[in-house]
């Protein structure tokens, strides 16, 4: 399998963190060190309520600007929620879909994930999907059913021309905002049971042509390991994603 033909991606993931004034120090200050940063695209993935400040501190540089979240309709009575043409409409080029903690804590479900995820490819913005599994799953023995059963379920419906705007995202549940990094080999081993299940879905040429990314306590010491594995193709980074110097160390790994 030659990994140096997908393209690597690091992406961070804000969560609910930064106002705009934040946002924009700190993507000036991000764009300075990730200046002539080829080997990966870059992404910052960024609340609703940011992206005009994040679009506009990230303009002419090589930052990509992506939001959290998007709803699976085109417009209509969805209170607080956010269209993929708003998104569009504002600079927005990436957006995360079926995050744990979407899941966790605000009823998403592998079927509502798959609306948004064709939604949102269908509008033409670039998907990160999230798939990952709880701590009781791992122990069960169960990880590779869930990471295939979620992957299988987000991705129905969603034909084979629309993958090159795809990313999946593993990312264990237990090693969110923990400190409990996966080791490279359980992030190699869980981003191959996704890659597997992409391969049953559209064949093994797509399957390899996939990033797949690896997200859960990566930071700027772990990342190289991390992304050193065959399967890891890039990070989503919550935590460190919001120092602009822990962020560009992640993206040097990454060369
Ligand atoms: P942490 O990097 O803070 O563990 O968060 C990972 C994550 O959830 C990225 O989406």
């Amino acid at each position: 399998m030659n990994k140096r033909k997908r393209k690597a991606v690091i992406a961070g993931n804000w969560k609910m963190n930064m106002t705009p004034d934040e946002a924009s120090a700190m993507i000036s200050e991000l764009r300075e060190l990730v200046k002539g940063k080829r080997g990966c695209e870059i992404v910052l993935c960024v609340p609703a309520i940011d992206i005009p400040a994040a679009v506009k501190a990230a303009k002419g540089s090589r930052i990509k600007i992506g939001a959290e979240n998007v709803h699976f309709e085109e417009k209509g009575a969805f209170t607080g929620e956010i269209s993929a043409k708003m998104l569009t409409s504002s600079g927005v080029e990436y957006v995360i879909v079926g995050h744990s903690e979407r899941r966790q804590y605000f009823g998403e479900t592998d079927e509502t994930v798959n609306r948004r995820v064709k939604a949102a490819l269908n509008a033409g913005l670039k998907v990160i999907l999230c798939v990952g599994e709880v701590l009781a799953q791992r122990d069960l023995g169960i990880t590779a059913e869930v990471l295939k059963m979620q992957t299988k379920i987000a991705l129905n419906g969603v034909p084979a021309e629309q993958l090159e705007n795809l990313i999946i995202a593993y990312e264990p549940v237990w090693a969110i905002g923990t400190g409990r990094v996966a080791t490279p080999e359980q992030a190699d081993e869980g981003n191959g049971f996704v890659r597997s299940a992409v391969e049953e879905l559209y064949g093994k040429k797509a399957a390899e042509a996939l990033t797949v990314q690896y997200g859960g306590s990566m930071n700027e010491k772990n990342a190289s390991d991390l992304l050193g594995k065959v399967n890891v193709d890039g990070g989503l980074i919550g935590g460190a994603s919001l120092v602009a110097s822990k962020f560009a160390a992640i993206v040097d790994a990454a060369q």
